[in-house]
């Protein structure tokens, strides 16, 4: 076993990090609750089909980045990239719509995308995901919009940017997808390899090219907004006229297409100044076409995930946490047994506590209630096992006092619990 170390593109969550996992996940079950929402788990690995069909078999998620294998009896499994594909899978394998025709969910837990590892990118990440089904009116999109803002405000990140597009739907975005192709196709002289194989396969994804050299050429290239139908249009407008209702503030950006090919109409991301090069947070959109497509009834969809780990890094920093209430200090091993008894009987009473079973000195065991944060250390030597009593240190006040052995449960309940 030795030298086995992390896969490339993955990391531990270590406890000293855990906090602001807990607040995010506290914050999604408080918030995403007062919105309707109730929580799906589903599996982290799915048939492989079921994302070629969902996402697209020509983005770069399903043509590059999955995990995929064939299970021992032939199949072809894949480590899910998103959740939004597995999620539809659920609501229409269990017939959820047939209880709740417009029913709301939200899940928690890993995906796995084989990009290249940087700051904020990794192949196992972690995402909070809310879909909403069966509503096809712009106060929707603004209700997710409002939902997705709020929960990162809600995590104390107070700096981000919300940019909004329209991408169309099946009506009106061939039309503009083969506009778009003509453009490109008589610039191909100007374009990245990537660009010109793009142009081909996915148009719409030489919009997102970060290339220095295209930028000129991308900036004059039709624009989607131009070329929607009066159906795609109109609802755009309104769920923009409703942001600014609500005093929502945002950007338009026309080359916001996003990575997935079930968007349609209203998509969004939103960007955090504190990121660097991978500054999207959270991304999101409608994809009306989706559940259909993926053997349900017609039914629209529309909802949002937020990346954790990058979430993480755009949050304040938080105050370490104190592990423990009471830090049991036995100096004297005739204590030991009587200080079993009393650390049973406090964590019974609701309180953290952690003792010193080796026998160790007591600056060590200072040593250690001072690095644990405990609020108070008891110690129980010689000394106060011939008094029958424990010496109470407050570990912020460095002041202590004398308690009665018969008391200290009590007393301490009293001091901490309040
Ligand atoms: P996405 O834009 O691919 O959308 O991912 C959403 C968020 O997941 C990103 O904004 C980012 O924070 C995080 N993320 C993506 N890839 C990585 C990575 N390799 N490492 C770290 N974080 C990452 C979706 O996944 C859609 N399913 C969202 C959605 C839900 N649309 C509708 N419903």
């Amino acid at each position: 076993m030795s030298g086995v170390r992390a896969v490339k593109g993955t990391h531990d969550i270590l406890p000293d990090e855990i906090g602001p996992w807990h607040r995010v996940e506290d914050a999604a079950r408080r918030l995403f609750g007062r919105y309707g929402y109730r929580e799906i788990r589903t599996p982290v690995f799915e048939e492989t089909q079921l994302f070629a069909r969902g996402i697209g078999a020509e983005t770069d998620i399903v043509s590059k980045e999955m995990y995929t294998f064939d299970d021992r009896d032939g199949s072809s499994l894949t480590l899910r990239p998103e959740a939004t594909a597995g999620i539809v899978r659920s609501v229409i394998e269990n017939n959820l719509m047939n209880t709740d025709p417009a029913p709301r969910v939200y899940a928690i837990g890993p995906m796995f995308r084989r990009e290249r590892p940087q700051k904020g990118r990794y192949r196992q990440f972690h995402q909070v995901d809310a879909e909403a089904f069966g509503a096809t009116a712009p106060s929707i999109d603004v209700e997710v919009i409002e939902l997705a803002l709020g929960f990162l405000e809600a995590c104390g990140v107070a700096e981000f940017e919300l940019v909004m597009n329209s991408v169309g739907d099946a009506k009106c975005r061939p039309a503009y997808v083969e506009t778009l192709r003509a453009a490109l196709r008589a610039n191909l002289g100007k374009l990245s390899a990537d660009s010109q194989r793009r142009t081909e396969t996915n148009p719409l994804r030489v919009l997102d090219s970060k290339a220095p050299e295209e930028q000129e050429l991308i900036a004059a290239l039709p624009r989607i907004g131009d070329h929607l139908c009066a159906e795609c249009r109109d609802h755009f407008a309104e769920v923009c006229r409703q942001l600014d209702l609500l005093g929502v503030r945002y950007r338009l950006d026309h080359r916001l297409v996003r990575g997935l090919d079930y968007y349609v109409k209203t998509t969004f991301e939103v960007t955090s100044g504190a990121l660097g090069a991978q500054n999207s947070v959270l991304g999101g959109g409608r994809y009306d076409g989706l559940v259909k497509e993926l053997g349900g009834p017609d039914v629209p969809g529309i909802g949002f995930a937020v990346g954790i780990e990058r979430l993480v890094l755009a949050m304040p920093a938080a105050e370490p946490t104190a592990r423990c209430d009471v830090y049991l200090a036995v100096l004297a091993p005739e204590g030991r047994d009587r200080a079993l008894v009393v650390q049973r009987a406090l964590r019974q009473a609701g309180l953290a506590v952690l003792m010193d079973h080796e026998g160790h000195g007591l600056k060590s065991q200072m040593k250690r209630a001072d690095k644990l944060r405990a609020r108070v250390a008891v110690l129980l030597g010689a000394d106060e096992l011939a008094r029958g009593v424990w010496t109470v240190r407050n570990m912020a006040a460095s002041s202590q006092e004398a308690v009665e052995d018969a008391r200290l449960v009590e007393h301490l309940k009293e001091k901490l619990n309040g």
